[in-house]
């Protein structure tokens, strides 16, 4: 058994309402000043205000103390959409897109996403899960403690579940939690160059079910965009993956309005994510749904294209998270407060909107709503102390963070102990 108090922080928190935060409730937040939290194993046993969580703790013995100095303390970020599996970021892509090649045109013409299939196909299983779990605590470090990983660089069955282990394997050898996502259907791979279809059928025959019957992935997703996969066709794979126990996302509407936000809607997805091109239509619909809205804002910076109409969606009711898309070509970043900092000065949400869109609203988008996201009673005690007084430091301390120590259920995950925060 081990338990620890905070004690002497500014909690600032998501209301635990059970259910994502929409619409006017979006930025709800709960604040405890001065508040502490006590956990036990890992888990949230009790949080409010000092008073009130010192008279709880007292009595029991042995309990570590952290003083947080009167700092803010918000639940750890929840990546809820990254595509972290891969060895190299796409430099040379990066330096064509400046020079005005579209993003599809590279992949359409072998680059792009097959570029990164390839060394991924070629790169040994261990090399690629070292890959990942530096990746991993990159992401922790910037104060992320629940990050939901894609596979997709595969395109094979076998290539694709090296993937998912090798996910699985940086969710063991880190205190973080990973929520693995198959993305079979992220590109045609080129055995079946002029063939999606055939493609189509091996993922809903072999790939889908294998991962399944793995226990390697929890969610399954689907590129759904124009040159790419059609509506049908990530319906086939998508009711495929809901056959076989598995939850169900869509990479909706990144480019241009491909009909995804509907089909989402329509197969009543946990979440649709980008969402760049959809029209009010397919958003009413999701809204309607009850799936969670993923925004990927450092995507479309680094595309250079408007952001998601982040404040239509909370008007329509459509609960907001927001996340890194980290991947070697369209969002090559693992900041979650870059992210943020988009979110508010590049999307006009609220800093509570942003609070809840990065953590409860997130957690709900990879279905850890009960668990992570909120710091709360039987919730993991993942949590941030902040180098400011309010969660408005995360944008505002801009281009780096104002992450000064993680959490991860209960331990100091970052910096290392000893090294004063
Ligand atoms: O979400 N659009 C598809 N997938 C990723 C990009 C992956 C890549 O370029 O490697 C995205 O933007
Ligand atoms: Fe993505």
């Amino acid at each position: 058994m081990s338990a620890t108090l905070f004690r002497n922080a500014r909690i600032v928190t998501p209301r635990d309402d059970g259910r994502p935060l929409a619409g006017p409730r979006q930025g709800l937040v709960t604040t405890h000043d001065p508040g502490a939290l006590l956990c036990r194993d890992g888990i949230i046993e009790a949080v409010g205000t000092e008073r009130g969580v010192l008279d709880a703790a007292r009595g029991s013995s042995g309990i570590a103390e952290v003083d947080c100095g009167g700092r803010c303390m918000v639940p750890g970020f929840v990546d809820p959409h990254t595509h972290l599996c891969f060895l190299e970021p796409r430099e040379a892509e990066f330096l064509q897109r400046l020079d005005g090649v579209p993003y599809l045109d590279i992949l359409a013409a072998g680059g792009g996403i097959l570029s990164t299939v390839a060394s991924v196909r070629a790169a040994p299983e261990a090399e690629l899960a070292e890959a990942v779990r530096k990746r991993v605590f990159a992401c922790l470090r910037l104060g992320t403690t629940t990050v939901e990983i894609k596979s997709g660089y595969g395109l094979s069955t076998e290539a694709e579940l090296k993937q998912l282990r090798a996910a699985a394997a940086a969710g063991r050898g880190t205190p973080l939690t990973v929520v693995p996502t198959l993305l079979g259907a992220h590109a045609v791979p080129p055995e079946f160059a002029g063939d999606a279809e055939g493609y189509v059928d091996l993922l809903v025959a072999e790939t889908v079910p294998a991962a399944a019957r793995a226990g390697l992935a929890r969610f399954c997703d689907a590129f759904c965009e124009r040159g790419v996969f059609t509506p049908a066709q990530c319906r086939r794979v998508l009711e495929a993956a809901r056959r076989a126990g598995l939850g169900v996302k869509l990479h909706a509407d990144e480019v241009h309005d491909s009909g995804g936000a509907a089909l989402a809607a329509s197969l009543g997805a946990v979440s649709a994510e980008h969402l760049l091109s959809s029209g009010e239509a397919g958003l009413a619909a999701l809204a309607a749904a009850g799936s969670v809205a993923v925004l990927l804002p450092a995507t479309a910076w680094a595309l250079r294209k408007p952001y998601a109409p982040a404040r239509r969606m909370v008007e329509l009711g459509l609960p907001v998270a927001v996340a890194t898309d980290c991947n070697p070509g369209s969002s090559y970043t693992e900041s979650m407060p870059f992210v943020v900092g988009l979110a508010v000065l590049g999307m006009g949400l609220s800093v509570n909107e942003a609070l809840v869109a990065s953590t409860l609203n997130a957690a709900y988008a990879v279905g850890e709503g009960g668990r992570a996201g909120c710091l709360a009673p039987g919730r993991r005690a993942d949590l941030l102390l902040l180098d400011g007084e309010t969660p408005g430091i995360i944008a505002f301390h801009a281009g780096v963070s104002a992450v000064s120590a993680v959490y991860a259920r209960g331990e100091r995950a970052w910096p290392a102990a000893g090294v004063q925060p």
